[in-house]
């Protein structure tokens, strides 16, 4: 099977680092132009970008407010004349504790919820408008949620669980209301993967905590994600639209 993307032009959220400099990388060596989105780590956007191809560029966008998340689609559409795919990708999980203050709880779930759940219902609705408008019409959202989503989360991210659990909601609905017009929804739910992010849980709860669940003798990669998010751009699954891939190392069978 032969995956060829050169001609999609696909935006990846959070691909500065981890799960989307993976994927940033895989869609690149598939022949995409790849939009390289980032929010802080410049240089490190700046490095995938050189890495993606001539066409690939970084793209800065804070998606905690609600300015910049508003204007990303547009500036990519602005510099490439389209967008095909749309990796909904950038993600944080900051902790919760039940005996921490209200008001760093309430920070902890505002920050979540902005950056996890409504920056890609903001992007969501604007690359839908592209997808309705362009010409061929159509195009493909690929949304990282987490198994957290479907077995929830220790107690201290129980906000991180609730918002990829509405993140999996809104990309079915995306995939429901709009498959007349062109276009796909997936979810891809990982397992633990060896990121910044899964190292921040390691610290706190130990390596042993994140492999003990696992069927395979790894611990996920973000090449192995990467590679599943190729195949949804692809095109060559299509008719799964809706559907959800886990990516946990066969966690849920052992
Ligand atoms: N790693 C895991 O074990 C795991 C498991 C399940 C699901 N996931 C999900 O997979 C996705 C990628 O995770 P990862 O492990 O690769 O995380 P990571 O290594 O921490 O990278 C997070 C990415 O998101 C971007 N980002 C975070 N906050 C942002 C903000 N306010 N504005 C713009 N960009 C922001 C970061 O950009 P900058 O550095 O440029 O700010 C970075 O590129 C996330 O949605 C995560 O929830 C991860």
């Amino acid at each position: 099977m032969h995956t060829d993307l050169s001609d999609q032009i696909v935006l990846v959220t959070g691909a500065s680092r981890g799960i989307g400099r993976a994927t940033a990388t895989a869609l690149a060596e598939a022949g995409a132009t790849v939009a390289v989105h980032y929010g802080r780590s410049a240089d490190a956007a700046g490095e995938v970008a050189a890495t993606c191809g001539e066409e690939a560029r970084p793209f800065q966008a804070d998606l905690s407010t609600l300015d910049a998340t508003n204007s990303l689609i547009d500036q990519v559409v602005d510099a490439y004349g389209r967008l095909d795919t749309l990796v909904l990708n950038a993600g944080v999980a900051v902790p919760a504790p039940m005996d921490a203050s209200t008001e760093r709880w309430a920070d902890a779930w505002s920050e979540t919820m902005h950056v996890n759940l409504r920056a890609p219902e903001l992007l969501g609705r604007h690359a839908l408008r592209h997808f309705q408008s362009q010409e061929p019409s159509g195009g493909r959202i690929i949304s990282i949620a987490s198994r957290a989503a479907f077995r929830g989360d220790t107690p201290d991210y129980v906000t991180y669980a609730a918002s990829k659990a509405g993140l999996v909601a809104l990309t079915r609905s995306i995939a429901r209301g709009f498959g007349d017009d062109g276009v796909k929804a997936f979810t891809v739910a990982p397992g633990f993967t060896r990121t910044d992010m899964a190292q921040d849980f390691i610290d706190e709860y130990g390596e042993e905590h994140a492999t003990e669940d696992l069927a395979l003798d790894r611990l996920t990669e973000p090449s192995d994600v990467a590679s599943v998010i190729v195949f949804l751009a692809s095109g060559q699954a299509d008719h799964a639209t809706g559907t959800t891939i886990d990516v946990n190392a066969g966690s849920y069978v052992h």
